[in-house]
């Protein structure tokens, strides 16, 4: 009798171990990305944009990647760094999270980087776009831009074409310092003058004030950044305010594709250098941008192709170790990357582990009743120059 009891409890406890067992080796089966972007605030428009992207992405290259299933779990950090590092504090710590992704703000990216480094989970840049990031962690790595990689394209082209006098209008904080310290120089050895600067606060800015001191400078041309999502604010005062006969230039990112449609006919003739464009004529791009419309029923801008060529990274790095997620080994995958994005071609940068990608220069003009950034030149192959520099 006490024999059968033991055998009882021993086939029970085998029944437990092959249980655990079991849901090890399926908790083993599925790859989790924590996706960190901003949902809500002023930055809103890039989490969604990236979001939407990696759902058009994964409903079209199916969510099994090297035999794992890819669970992405999304969390909205309204932009503040703050909630980004707590948040992938918990992603990684709780949930395990085999890549850190998203990231709508340099804070946020930065604030998240020392994190990566202490768990080794690469943390995919989609959006930010501060030089310094990469070099925050070797976990970093990034498909969006650099500030420098556009600031400096433009102030080639305006000092070669006939702008002589420039108004500075950017975001203050690190992109906008970014934007304005790689514009100036080259801007500066091509003959012209930066005669104002202005930076205005990142959060719910009143551009009205800024506008004035801009037209009062009676510029040639005004360079602008403002971070996705405030282009169509930034150009509803700046109608308002009578500046619509100095001509816009910058990176492009106040031209921001979902938002360029409802600007109005004072966005025409802005001249922008930027890495993507809803208007790209790619084959690539046209078909991009009718399933992003078929799906989410608007144009991607550039936030999305960030977030679609980042989730399509992560899916060739796991390709490349045979779905193994050891961080080093996912990093040295994607070290050297290249492919064919509906911005035109890219890959990653094995040195610095950053973007390398086509700069277009495009003027907005009206296609079949629509606004759009129409591209008229490109530099291939663009690295960020800030660490060039260096
Ligand atoms: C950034 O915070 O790095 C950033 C955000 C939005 C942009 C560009 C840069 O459009």
């Amino acid at each position: 009798m006490v024999l059968k009891l033991k055998s009882i409890a021993q086939v029970a406890a085998g029944a437990v171990l092959a249980a655990s067992i079991g849901t090890q080796a399926l908790a083993q089966e599925t790859v989790k990305i924590g996706l960190i972007v901003p949902l809500s605030g002023g930055q809103a428009s890039t989490g969604k944009q990236i979001d939407n992207a990696i759902k058009l992405y994964m409903q079209q290259n199916g969510a099994t990647v090297a035999g794992k299933k890819i669970e992405v779990i999304v969390k909205d950090d309204g932009a503040v760094p703050d909630n980004s590092k707590r948040l992938a504090q918990e992603l990684i710590v709780n949930d395990k999270v085999n890549f850190l992704a998203g990231f709508g703000v340099t804070p946020a990216a930065l604030a998240v980087a020392p994190l990566a480094t202490q768990a080794k989970v690469p943390q995919v840049i989609m959006a930010a776009g501060t030089s310094i990031i990469t070099e925050r962690s070797p976990y970093i790595v990034r498909t969006s831009f650099t500030l420098a990689q556009s600031s400096e394209i433009i102030a080639d082209w305006a000092a070669k074409n006939g702008i002589k006098k420039v108004a500075a209008l950017v975001s203050d904080y690190a992109p906008g310092a970014d934007a304005l310290n790689f514009f100036k120089p080259k801007f500066t050895a091509g003959g012209g003058e930066v005669v104002e600067e202005v930076k205005v606060p990142l959060a719910n800015p009143d551009f009205a004030p800024f506008l004035q001191r801009m037209k009062d400078a009676k510029p040639d041309a005004m360079f602008v950044f403002v971070p996705a999502g405030q282009g169509g604010n930034f150009m509803k005062q700046y109608t308002e305010r009578g500046l619509t006969g100095i001509k816009v230039i910058g990176p492009g990112d106040v031209m921001d594709d979902d938002l360029l449609n409802g600007m109005g006919d004072a966005a025409l003739g802005a001249v922008t250098a930027h890495l993507y464009s809803a208007a790209h004529p790619s084959q690539k791009n046209k078909d991009f941008v009718a399933a992003y419309k078929k799906a989410f029923n608007q144009r991607p801008g550039f936030m999305a192709v960030g977030g679609y060529d980042g989730i399509h990274l992560i899916y060739e790095a796991l390709k490349k170790t045979g779905g193994k997620t050891d961080g080093d080994a996912l990093i040295q995958a994607m070290k050297g990357m290249a492919w064919e994005s509906p911005r035109g071609p890219i890959s990653i940068d094995p040195e610095t582990r950053d973007i390398v990608q086509n700069i277009y220069i495009r003027e907005v003009k009206k296609v079949d009743g629509e606004l759009y950034n129409v591209e008229f030149a490109t530099f291939e192959a663009v690295k960020d120059s800030g660490k060039i520099k260096k």
